[in-house]
């Protein structure tokens, strides 16, 4: 376990390549048991690419974040700064403007290190500075560990929503922050 100083900025293009690599390391790890490698592996080809990470790094409506150990990246979140799709989830949400939360991953042997913390303070930082009055996400009902992250920062569950891997579809607790005063 690796306890270096953590840097977290904003992620340009050139770091596509190395977000798709911690992308496809870590997207395994926020599935639930019964997803199967075949479908993991059509998930990281079609959306965590490097190519479409270059895409998402030049959409207006991304925020892509990189925490940087010892100069590796180690891991990102990225923000999707746009009303949810789905209307169930758009109401249970309740944000004007809303923000997701869409990706918050980190590499396994720095988990536990305060690396998901600073990617976390830095996204909440970046989200109410820009005025949203709160921000939301996905989270599988089996992963645990990141449910339990998500309520130490002060999200809560407001709903639910399905999410497609590959051939799959998945079964997400929609959580919400709304910040205090
Ligand atoms: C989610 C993630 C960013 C959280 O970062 P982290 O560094 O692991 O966070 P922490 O070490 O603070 O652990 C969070 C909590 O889960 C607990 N925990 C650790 N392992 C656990 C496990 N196997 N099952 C349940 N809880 C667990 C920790 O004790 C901690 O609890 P606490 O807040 O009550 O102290 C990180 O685990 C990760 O990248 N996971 C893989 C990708 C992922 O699941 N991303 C989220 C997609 S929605």
């Amino acid at each position: 376990m690796s306890n270096l100083p953590v840097i977290v900025d904003r992620a340009g293009l050139w770091d596509a390549e190395a977000l798709s690599d911690v992308a496809a390391a870590t997207f395994p790890l926020a599935c639930p048991a019964d997803a199967t490698p075949d479908d993991i592996q059509i998930f990281v080809s079609d959306v965590l690419s490097s190519e479409r990470f270059g895409e998402y790094l030049n959409d207006p409506e991304r925020v892509v974040l990189k925490a940087r150990a010892d100069d590796e990246i180690v891991g990102y979140a990225m923000l999707v700064l746009r009303d949810p799709q789905d209307p169930a989830v758009a109401e249970a949400v309740d944000l004007h403007p809303a923000v997701e939360l869409s990706k918050m991953y980190v590499l396994p042997g720095h988990h536990g290190t305060g690396v998901s913390t600073a990617l976390m303070r830095t996204c909440l930082r970046w989200v109410r500075a820009e005025g949203y009055p709160g921000v939301w996400l996905g989270v599988n009902r089996e992963n645990l560990r990141a449910q339990r992250f998500y309520t130490r920062h002060g999200f809560e569950v407001v709903g639910a929503r399905t999410f497609v891997v590959g051939r799959q579809l998945h079964h997400d607790h929609v959580m919400r922050l709304i910040f205090r005063p």
